[in-house]
Parts: structure tokens; sequence; C-alpha cells
């Protein structure tokens, strides 16, 4: 028998019986049903994850992560041309970088990354495990001679990084895959094939993606490379035993890099492009993937103080970011022999030392009515609804009289500063705002530096 609703349903998904006899929601390979999954709720309420390009790229650590491509791609770089022709022997190839990815023992800690990850309040990590010159960083038995086994660190990078960063109960561990490869011969073949052809789908990216998610566990999947029609690449197939029978199926978020056309529009989270950071607000979960030298994902030997995004800049990212219900990503690339250098420790530090004082406002927050103020700029919401607060991050200290246009009080309304033991007076203006008086804080007793947050409590609005 079918009933109206059973219609209405089996057009989203298919609902089935499990062990329990619970009735499950089975999602079937088309972009509708797998965009009716809701996000599992850790993402959302976890805001910040660390991005970790490393790879091949990161034994020349010059020019960026592309650097393969940038030098034997269809339009070098006469940088990139040039740094070979001056620096090696004319036969050197990209693939004998690989042995200098050496990853040393007494230098490659993943102990004390994990422990820089913890204390950055970041709540989980995507490690890139195989990068568009297709070198993977676990064993893969897809990957012959060209992953971290055989050639280079002799050693199954993604276990030691993901089993050094689950010892920490905060955090979550993640990959990152992308799905084509610039030079891969069968790649080259399919596209030459108008993508009617799926040898490389079918014999490289798909197995290299099930090994992945069935030996690692990652709690997010986080495509890339997406060079090819979503058939190709046969994503709503895999995303559909992603979700209903992967070992993940009930942790695992993933995003939308799944096909021509396909980001900003399908999946799970939207990344749309690099550095996604709207500035208003997103009915749909998105995630700013952004990078700590902005020039480069990957580690570059030769990245200056100014290529380093300073501390201030960072919690303003995230500040607008999660106001507008986004997630950051905030990519260090570490280097050939396992280091993070310590200008990019020291930033992951001070976001924690920041977080340990205002993380009431970001952790389980959500967008308020508000992104940011409507008469001062540098101001942007948030709220959490458990609380019953809303937040105001100043990207500057106010000192004296603060205005603001969104915040409605009343008599009950309270204003503190997150990390301040004194409530701080103010006058309405009634559904014109609010004029907040700051009065004057000694250094010494300032809770943080950088940015600072605003508590209102019963607010009209
Ligand atoms: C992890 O970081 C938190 C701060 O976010 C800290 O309180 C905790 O002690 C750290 N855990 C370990 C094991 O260092
Ligand atoms: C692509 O096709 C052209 C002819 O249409 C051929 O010359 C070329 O070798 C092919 N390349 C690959 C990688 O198959
Ligand atoms: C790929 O898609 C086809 C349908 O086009 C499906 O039958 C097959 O199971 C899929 N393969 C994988 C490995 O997902
Ligand atoms: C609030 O943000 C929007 C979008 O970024 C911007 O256009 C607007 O100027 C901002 N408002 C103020 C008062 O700065």
């Amino acid at each position: 028998m079918i009933s109206y609703f059973d219609i209405f349903i089996s057009s989203f998904f298919v609902l089935s019986l499990t062990q329990n006899g619970i009735e499950s929601i089975k999602y079937e390979p088309n972009w509708k049903s797998i965009d009716s999954r809701p996000l599992p709720t850790w993402y959302d309420e976890g805001k910040i994850g660390i991005f970790l390009h490393w790879g091949v790229f990161s034994v020349p650590s010059y020019s960026n992560e592309w650097f393969w491509y940038r030098w034997q791609g269809p339009q070098p770089f006469p940088s990139v041309v040039n740094f070979m022709k001056n620096n090696y022997k004319p036969d050197f190839t990209y693939a004998d970088f690989a042995k200098d990815f050496t990853v040393q023992e007494g230098i490659f800690k993943p102990d004390h990354w994990a422990d820089i990850f913890n204390a950055s309040g970041a709540r989980y990590i995507v490690q890139v495990t195989k990068h568009h010159e297709g070198f993977t960083s676990w064993p893969s038995k897809y990957s012959f001679n060209w992953n971290a086994m055989d050639v280079g660190p002799k050693r199954d990078l993604v276990a030691e990084v993901s089993m050094a960063v689950r010892k920490y109960p905060n955090l979550r561990f993640g990959i990152y895959h992308s799905l084509y490869e610039w030079f891969h011969p069968l790649y080259l073949q399919d596209k030459n094939n108008s993508f009617k052809t799926q040898d490389f789908v079918f014999g490289k990216t798909l197995p290299e993606l099930y090994e992945l998610v069935n030996t690692y566990k990652p709690d997010v999947v986080w495509s890339d490379g997406c060079a090819g029609p979503d058939a190709y690449w046969n994503s709503t197939h895999f995303l559909a035993w992603l979700y209903n029978e992967s070992p993940v199926k009930d942790t695992v978020v993933t995003n939308d890099r799944w096909g021509y056309g396909i980001p900003c529009h399908h999946g799970g989270f939207l990344t749309c492009h690099d550095h996604y950071n709207p500035g208003t607000l997103m009915t749909r979960k998105f995630e700013n993937a952004m990078k700590l030298d902005w020039k480069s994902w990957g580690y570059r030997r030769d990245t200056t103080l100014k290529e380093v995004i300073s501390i201030e800049k960072l919690l303003q990212d995230i500040a607008e970011t999660i106001s507008c219900n986004g997630n950051i990503l905030i990519n260090v690339g570490p280097t050939k022999d396992g280091a993070i250098a310590p200008i990019y420790e020291e930033r992951l530090r001070q976001m924690g030392s920041w977080l340990q004082v205002n993380g009431e406002a970001v952790y389980k927050s959500r967008p308020w009515v508000f992104q940011n103020d409507t008469l001062t700029s540098g101001v942007w919401y948030t709220q959490r609804k458990d609380l019953k607060a809303v937040y105001a991050f100043l990207f500057n200290w106010p000192s004296g009289d603060l205005t603001l246009g969104a915040p409605q009080a009343m008599s009950e309304t309270a204003v503190t500063l997150l990390g301040y033991p004194a409530p701080f007076t103010f006058t309405s203006l009634g559904s014109k705002g609010i004029v907040v008086h700051v009065p004057d804080i000694p250094f010494s007793k300032m809770p943080c530096s950088w940015m600072w947050v605003l508590k209102f409590t019963n607010l009209v609005n």
C-alpha cells in the first residue's frame, strides 16, 4: 500500500528498517536526496577547523602547491621554470622531489602538531591526503610507487596524523582528496573522450575514496579537483554509500566540490570558491577555506612576514564568517621534514588564547537577526539561543560611548564584556539602538587583545 506520505517521502529518500526496527533514512544517488541530509550537529557547533596542505609540493616549497603544473602544465610560470633551470639538473623530474619528502624522525612530531591544534581551539582537522599531483599520503593500493610508503617518508602519514589528532576529545579528523590529477594518463584519456569513458574514476578515484573512508574513518570528506561532470565522477553514488552504509555514515560531513556546476549548489556544506566569505547571511551552511599564508596553501620557503595573516585579521575573518552561518577552515602548510613553522604555530596558539576568553560567543552559536551592525562598522553578531544571549564582536576597542544600531534594549537588558567581571551601563535608543558606556579599563585588566566581545542578554530583538 502506498500512501500520499510515502509518495511525497520517496521523492527525497527511501525509509528503511534498521536492526533496531527504527526507521532510518536511506539516501538515493541524486542531488535532491543527497542535499536533504541534515549536517551532523558537531560540525556547525565546532565552527573552526584546520586545513593541512602537505605533500610532494612541500619539497620545492616554492611558488605554491600548484608547483608541478606551473612548471610543466600548459601555461608555465616563468618564475617556476627559471627556479628549476637555476637550481636543478635538466633531467630532474617532479617525481624526483618525492625522495626529499623526508618527514624526519625527531622533526616530525605528530603529537606536537596535535597539541598545537588542540591549543588553537579548532574542533576538526582536514589533512590533504592527495592533491592534484596524485601523490597519496597513505599507502594506497591504487597509487603504485607514488605514495608515502613507497617513496619519500616511507610511512603512513594519514595514520600518524589521524591517531595523534584523535587523542584529543575536542578534535575530529577529516581528509581532503582531489578527484582529478593534472597529469594522470587515464584522466587525460577520459577527458579526451569527453568523459564518456570512466577508466580513471573506476580504476583510481573511487577506489581511493572507499579505501580512505574504510581505513581512516574520517568525519570530513573534503573533495576537490572536480574537473569533470558529476556523472563522470559517480559522485551521487559515492555519497549515497557514504551516507547510508559507510563506517562514518552518522558523523561524516562533506562539501560541494563533486563535479562541474556542483560547487555552491549541492552536497553537504558549501565551499563555493576558496576564501568564501560572503558577508551576508547564507541560509545554507558554508565553509570559508582560507590560509595563514595568503599566497599559498603549501609551505613556501620564501614567505615574508607581511604575507602572513595578522591575528587581528584572522579573528575578524572568524567573526564575519560565523555571523553569516559559516565555518572557517584555516590552512597551514607543514614543511617537507614535518615541522610547523613557529609563525604559524604562534597564530594558532594566539587564536586559542583568544577563544579561551571568548569561545562562548563562537562554539554552538547561531547567526542572529543582524549579521553586522547597521550604524558602526567592524561589529559582527552571533547569538546563543541556549543562553538567550546576543554577542557583538568588536574589531576596534571602543573608547567611551559605543553606539550600535541593531540591539534594542529594555529595562532587563544586561551588557557585559566577555572575560570582564563588571557589567557595562547603557542608554537605550529604543528601536534606534543602544549606546553602551564603556568604562576606562586599565591595560592589565583587559580580558584579551585583538578583538573584544560584548554580551547582551534580554534584548527586545
Ligand atoms: C586542549 O585544549 C584545551 C583548551 O581548548 C585545554 O583546556 C586542554 O587542557 C587541552 N588538552 C590537552 C590534553 O592538552
Ligand atoms: C587526445 O586525442 C587526440 C586526438 O583527438 C590525440 O592526438 C591525443 O593523443 C589524445 N590524448 C590522450 C591523452 O589520449
Ligand atoms: C557508479 O554509477 C553506476 C550507475 O551509473 C552504479 O551502478 C555504480 O554502482 C557506481 N559505482 C560506484 C563504484 O559507485
Ligand atoms: C555590514 O556588512 C555589509 C556586507 O559586508 C556591508 O556592505 C556594510 O557596509 C556593513 N555595515 C556597516 C555599518 O559597516
